[in-house]
Formats: C-alpha cells, sequence, structure tokens
C-alpha cells in the first residue's frame, strides 16, 4: 500500500473538508506553501483563496486557476483587516501572535481547521523551535467564545512521517 507523502493533503483536513462543503462557500488557506490543500478546496468546489508571503508561488497558483494573495501574515499590520470566510485552513504553521487575528477570519456558522506540529516534536526532527510548537490545549484556551469543539487531538501521528501533531477542528456558532 503506498503510504501518504508530505505533499498529499493532510487526510485529517482532507476528511474534515468534505463534511464543511456547501453551495458557494468560501475558504481561505492561510500561509499555503504549494497549495495542496487549495488544491483539495478548489476540487471540492470552495472558493479557495490562497495566502503566503512568498511571492515566487503566484505563477503556480496561477497555473492552478486558484486566487493567490502574496501577505505577510506576521507584519506590523494585520494584512486581512474585515476579512471573512466559511472555512479556515491552517497546517504547519504557527505565529502566536497573530492566532486571535487568525480565529476573527472564521464567518458565522463557519469552521476553522487548524493541524500543526506540537511540542515534543523535537524528538523527530523539525520543526524542533518551540516558537512553532503548539502546547497541548493551546488553541483551545486562546479561542474565542462563540467556538463549538468539533474535534481536537495533540499527539504522536505516524503519517506522513512520526511527528507530534495538534489539531483542531472548531465552529463559529452563528446564533451567539
Ligand atoms: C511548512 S510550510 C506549510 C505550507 C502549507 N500550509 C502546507 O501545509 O503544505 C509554511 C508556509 O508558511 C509560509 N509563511 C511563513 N511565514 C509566513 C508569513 N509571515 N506570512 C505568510 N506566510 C508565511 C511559508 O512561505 C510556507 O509556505
Amino acid at each position: 500500500m503506498k503510504g501518504s507523502t508530505s505533499l498529499d493533503p493532510s487526510e485529517w483536513i482532507s476528511g474534515l473538508l468534505q463534511t464543511c462543503v456547501a453551495d458557494g462557500a468560501t475558504a481561505f488557506d492561510l500561509a499555503c506553501g504549494s497549495g495542496r490543500h487549495s488544491v483539495l478546496c478548489r476540487d471540492l468546489k470552495f472558493k479557495v483563496t490562497a495566502f503566503d508571503r512568498n511571492s515566487d508561488l503566484k505563477v503556480n497558483f496561477e497555473n492552478l486557476g486558484i486566487p493567490f494573495e502574496c501577505v505577510d501574515l506576521e507584519s506590523g499590520v494585520w494584512p486581512l483587516t474585515g476579512k471573512k470566510t466559511d472555512v479556515v485552513i491552517v497546517s504547519n504553521y504557527l505565529y502566536r501572535p497573530r492566532l486571535l487575528e487568525i480565529f476573527s477570519l472564521v464567518a458565522n456558522d463557519g469552521f476553522l481547521i487548524y493541524e500543526t506540529f506540537g511540542i515534543g516534536n523535537q524528538r523527530y526532527g523539525k520543526p524542533s523551535n518551540p516558537d512553532y510548537l503548539l502546547e497541548p490545549g493551546e488553541l483551545v484556551e486562546l479561542l474565542p467564545s462563540g467556538f463549538k469543539i468539533l474535534d481536537e487531538f495533540f499527539g504522536e501521528t505516524i503519517n506522513p512521517s512520526p511527528a507530534i501533531r495538534a489539531r483542531l477542528f472548531a465552529r463559529r456558532d452563528g446564533s451567539l
């Protein structure tokens, strides 16, 4: 059986996205890299926009037919002020000072899908800098009221390679 690679979409994210699909739903893929999750969103008929600070990615996204915005998510001024979307995806990226701004992008009844490395990943390799590693329960503690936690995980995973991963799937309750 063929194992997954780090270039394939995350199996966890892939499974969740199928549950979020709705006519006309929008998605943001933050710190998108080569766009493995943007492509998945596009194929699932989301109106997806990809964001990354790496301007070299622009051509790649033009070829993919996916809107791309070159933004620095860590710059002095938050570049996405006033924007909202039905699904926010963050994968393998962490910049703690902007977590609340990232959560604020989730529209009423929208979803947050966050998966990155966790503390303890040092023993498997990189990332090993604690600045890039979530603590257990850290995202949940920061989550504003009005979000309902649908899935949460912290621990060792085997695929696509052994690592400590932290995952959060949450929905903003639009009735609150
Ligand atoms: C490890 S890659 C993850 C890519 C993608 N999310 C994935 O899981 O395949 C981290 C990405 O974060 C982007 N990045 C790093 N710092 C950033 C910043 N300040 N603003 C926007 N993107 C940033 C990098 O350019 C890179 O594409």
